[in-house]
């Protein structure tokens, strides 16, 4: 059988990376207390900690980083956005932003300002999301549906919300205690699987009956799209684009951080329906981020944002970029490397608890994995388990709450790296695999406190338990 297409497009750039020797990564990792968001990236082999913010651009979009108009207000690469936005997802007004969760800011503190107590529902919220909502003292309700906790369950849209949950909240809570309603697309926190477009159609019409405005966290809007054309019935012969106009059709705004499918490495936007809304953030904007025409960013970023957004939605890009992440999944289980199915948009989830059954969540196994994998290979993925989702006592350093399951997520930047450079990754991992019984548990030495426990993990640091 013949192998599907390859990339498509050819490289015009490239950026040297390099290997260290196992003792200068033992070295880094110790200098670093076993934290991965502290080692330098110019140690790193190949770097898989997100796929945020590391796309590499088009020679379009570098074309149109020259054809920034950096005038303070209303330069012309803003309205080049604006006709992008309405074209793309059908919104009248928005804000660019200089990431998510500026974006995300922007809106909760606004949303949340008439006192503590007030619930989001959502799919499930992503960490950033999270911790914008707790700071304003909103508290966050996930309802995904549970076969997102069964790592053998391969239903096709395991991002779903489970509307039985959500009708029961909405009938029990008072309607002035739920501003809004949110879907994240695709399911980042929940292994980057998709929602459906009909249960995007029936999670607006259940918030309408309601009287609830439906916001989404849009982030990889294009692979949710193509995960619909793919997997749901009667969706196939439709065009992406079209797919997307109906997604956001449902919706009364959305959150955004460009730096997924908006393919650049900084910018973010805020999109609603409600004029009143956007007018008073254009106020805040103006004291937290710069001119509502530019919104923290500078205007070639906007430019590269407005390409980005466009380009994002060809087809074969997509194909490739789902198909890629697809095949390293098939790398890895063949070496006997357990992961969740079916593979999600942007990233493969490795079940580290199932892996390394040996050391129990509260020591970290997780956390243990990807240490290993730096060591190992120079390779750096993230942990979502409960080094990130857990409660640790700060004084004590004792864990308190644990995640419901252990994870590791290796990301895949887009346009960045080869098949070649992930079967090397899934090498490393099926050696580790093969000694598992020789990785060690981890536990917490110092962790911040002053910020929501969701965050905490980017600053903490860690030493093997022996
Ligand atoms: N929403 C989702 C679903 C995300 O995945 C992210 C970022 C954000 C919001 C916030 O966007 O970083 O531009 O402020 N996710 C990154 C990741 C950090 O690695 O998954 P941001």
């Amino acid at each position: 059988m013949r192998k599907p297409l390859p990339e498509p497009w050819r490289v015009k750039v490239i950026e040297k990376v390099e290997l260290l020797s196992r003792e200068e990564r033992e070295r880094v990792l110790a200098e670093a207390g076993y934290s991965i968001f502290a080692i330098p990236s110019e140690a790193i082999f190949i770097d898989l900690l997100t796929d945020s913010g590391t796309s590499a651009m088009s020679d379009w979009q570098w074309a149109g980083i020259m054809q920034g108009d950096e005038a303070y207000a209303a330069a012309r690469n803003f309205f080049h956005l604006k006709e992008v936005v309405e074209e793309v997802f059908g919104f009248p007004y928005f804000l660019p932003a200089h990431q998510g969760r500026a974006a995300e800011s922007l809106f909760f503190s606004w949303l949340l300002r008439d006192g503590k107590g007030k619930m989001i529902p959502s799919n499930t919220h992503f960490d950033t999301a999270r911790a914008n909502i707790e700071v304003n003292g909103g508290i966050c309700v996930d309802m995904v549906v549970d076969d997102i906790r069964n790592p053998h369950s391969e239903l096709p849209f395991k991002g779903n919300m489970d509307l039985v949950k959500l009708r029961r909240f909405l009938e029990t809570t008072p309607r002035e205690d739920v501003p809004i309603c949110m879907l994240t697309l695709t399911n980042n926190a929940g292994g980057g699987q998709p929602v459906s477009l009909a249960n995007v159609k029936a999670t607006s019409e259940l918030c309408r009956e309601f009287g609830v405005p439906l916001y989404i966290d849009a982030c990889r809007f294009a692979e949710n799209a193509w995960f619909i054309k793919q997997r749901e019935e009667g969706q196939g012969q439709r065009s992406v684009a079209e797919i997307v106009r109906e997604v956001f059709s449902h919706a009364e705004g959305f959150t955004m951080s460009a730096k997924k499918d908006g393919l650049v490495n900084i910018g973010g936007l805020f999109c609603t329906r409600d004029q009143d809304m956007i007018n008073h953030l254009k106020e805040r904007i103006l004291v937290a981020e710069g001119f509502p025409t530019y919104g923290g960013l500078a205007s070639r970023d906007l430019e590269a944002m407005a390409r980005g957004l466009r380009e994002v939605l060809d087809e074969r890009y997509l194909a490739f970029r789902t198909g890629q992440v697809a095949l390293f999944g098939e790398m890895l289980t063949e070496r006997r490397v357990p992961i969740l199915k079916p593979t999600g948009g942007h990233a493969v989830y490795l079940n580290a608890g199932g892996l390394l059954s040996h050391i129990p969540p509260h020591h970290l196994p997780g956390h243990s994995l990807i240490v290993e994998l730096y060591r190992e290979g120079g390779v750096r993925a993230a942990e979502l388990g409960s080094a990130m989702q857990g409660n640790v006592n700060p004084d004590t350093g004792e864990m308190e709450t644990l995640a419901a399951i252990e994870l590791v997520r290796i990301a895949i930047p887009r346009r960045v790296y080869t098949n070649d450079h992930l079967e090397y990754v899934a090498d490393v991992l099926g050696e580790i695999a093969q000694r598992k019984e020789e990785l060690k548990g981890y536990r917490f030495t110092k962790h911040a406190r002053t910020i929501p426990k969701s965050m905490r993990h980017f600053l903490a640091q860690f030493e093997e338990i022996r």
